[in-house]
């Protein structure tokens, strides 16, 4: 990450430092239920306390419809939890860029914590607003991003904000950005890569991506169905995209050129309905009854995932192995999360979303050498894209 800058070199003592944090995290009526992304900008946030700037934080959480405050969607909660972690008093602004918040801004003391409202309750944060992006700017004097799960997104808070002040990535964007660029770039091998969730059109861009830089692609979740189809297999009422059968036989066959080994799964627990307690039987790949749904994988793909995991001296995770969220369909993802868990040879790294969730479910988070805080940010850098919030922070 050499051509941005970082917040070691900022002069931040007694300045304003307008920080982009994502604390989009799950809520509970007012309660945070997973406070992860909160505690991955601590290092951050400490830093500028221990010395002594005035830290203005700014996040956007959930969907509101950008037309003013929404209750639900209110930043107060995480504003509480902040202050709970770090244990020391945090502001909370109840506007964005209105009288309270340059209130509040104005009475910091050197070290001292404020939390602005929804970024997003101002339509002017997703259109990337000049106007917006001017009202923030007055909020501070430097700015640091640190939202590496909200880096792909090219709204006010992220992107043009960063033009009209010193702008600097901080220690969990820096080391999201270092982990997966350190990966893709330079991985200690062999690289084992596994993907899985629901759809082969929503990978596509990461399994491509991946057969130009991995040595094994272990693939699993409802898209694996679409790669058996594109085997000529049969997957009776299974998950399929009818349409990507065809790529899926490209990228099958991409792999076979370049020598990278594509593993599918061998045999699939089936359902008779999407449910948890539906019928299920265990078959092998090549005989899927008509009238079933896979919904995990099998206890020989199981082995044989396991397998070639130990292998990896490089092993990234992202997309759950079957329908995890219910319990008979949970012990695929189950065991390839334990057999990235036992092999500490090797760095793993899960790539957000559904995985980190998995991985938490079965209490292995603490086993993973990293977990990254973006979903959508970490499919976008492991397919090559360049991330706005990222490209903001470029030198000259
Ligand atoms: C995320 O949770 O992926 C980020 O916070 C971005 O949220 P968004 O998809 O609503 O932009």
């Amino acid at each position: 990450m050499a051509s941005v800058k970082k917040l070691q070199d900022a002069p931040v003592e007694g300045k304003r430092v307008l920080v982009r944090v994502d604390f989009n995290v799950p809520l509970d009526g007012d309660v945070v239920t997973d406070d992860t992304r909160i505690r991955a900008a601590l290092p951050t946030i400490q830093y500028l306390v221990d010395h002594k700037a005035k830290v203005v934080l700014m996040s956007h959480l959930g969907r509101p419809a950008g037309e003013g405050f929404e209750a639900k969607f209110s930043l107060a909660p995480a504003a509480a939890r902040l202050a709970e972690l770090i244990d020391a008093p945090v502001s909370f602004a109840s506007d964005t860029v209105g009288p309270e918040a340059h209130k509040l801004v104005e009475a910091l003391g050197d070290g001292e914590i404020v939390l602005l409202e929804n970024l997003r309750f101002d339509k002017g944060e997703k259109k990337n607003d000049v106007a917006f992006c001017e009202k923030l700017a007055e909020l501070g004097d430097l700015y640091v991003n640190d939202a590496f799960g909200t880096a792909h997104r090219a709204h006010a808070s992220t992107a043009g904000v960063a033009a009209l002040l010193p702008a600097y990535a901080g220690f969990l964007m820096q080391k999201e950005v270092e982990t997966l660029s350190g990966m893709l770039e330079n991985p200690r091998r062999p690289f084992v890569a596994i993907l899985g969730g629901s759809k082969v059109s929503d990978k596509v861009g990461v399994i491509d991506a991946l057969i130009d830089k991995a040595d094994t692609i272990i693939i699993g979740g409802g898209m694996c169905y679409t790669f058996l189809l594109a085997q000529g297999k049969t997957v009776g009422t299974s998950l399929k995209e009818e349409d990507w059968v065809e790529r899926a036989a490209q990228m099958l066959a991409k792999a076979k050129d370049k020598g990278v080994e594509i593993l599918l799964p061998v045999d699939t627990v089936v359902a008779d309905a999407f449910a948890p307690d539906a019928r299920t039987e265990t078959v092998s790949c090549d005989a899927i009854p008509a009238d079933m749904m896979g919904l995990d994988i099998g206890p020989e793909t199981e082995k044989l995932y396991a397998a070639a995991i130990a292998q990896g001296k490089t092993v990234f995770w992202n997309g759950p192995m079957g329908v995890f969220e219910m319990d008979a369909f949970a012990h695929g993802t189950k065991a390839v999360a334990e057999a990235v868990a036992a092999n500490t040879d090797a760095a793993t790294i899960i790539g957000g979303g559904d995985s980190v969730a998995a991985v938490n479910k079965f209490g292995l988070a603490d086993q993973m050498t990293f977990i990254s805080t973006g979903g959508g940010a970490s499919m976008e850098l492991v397919q090559g894209l360049p991330l706005p919030g990222v490209v903001a922070l470029e030198e000259d």
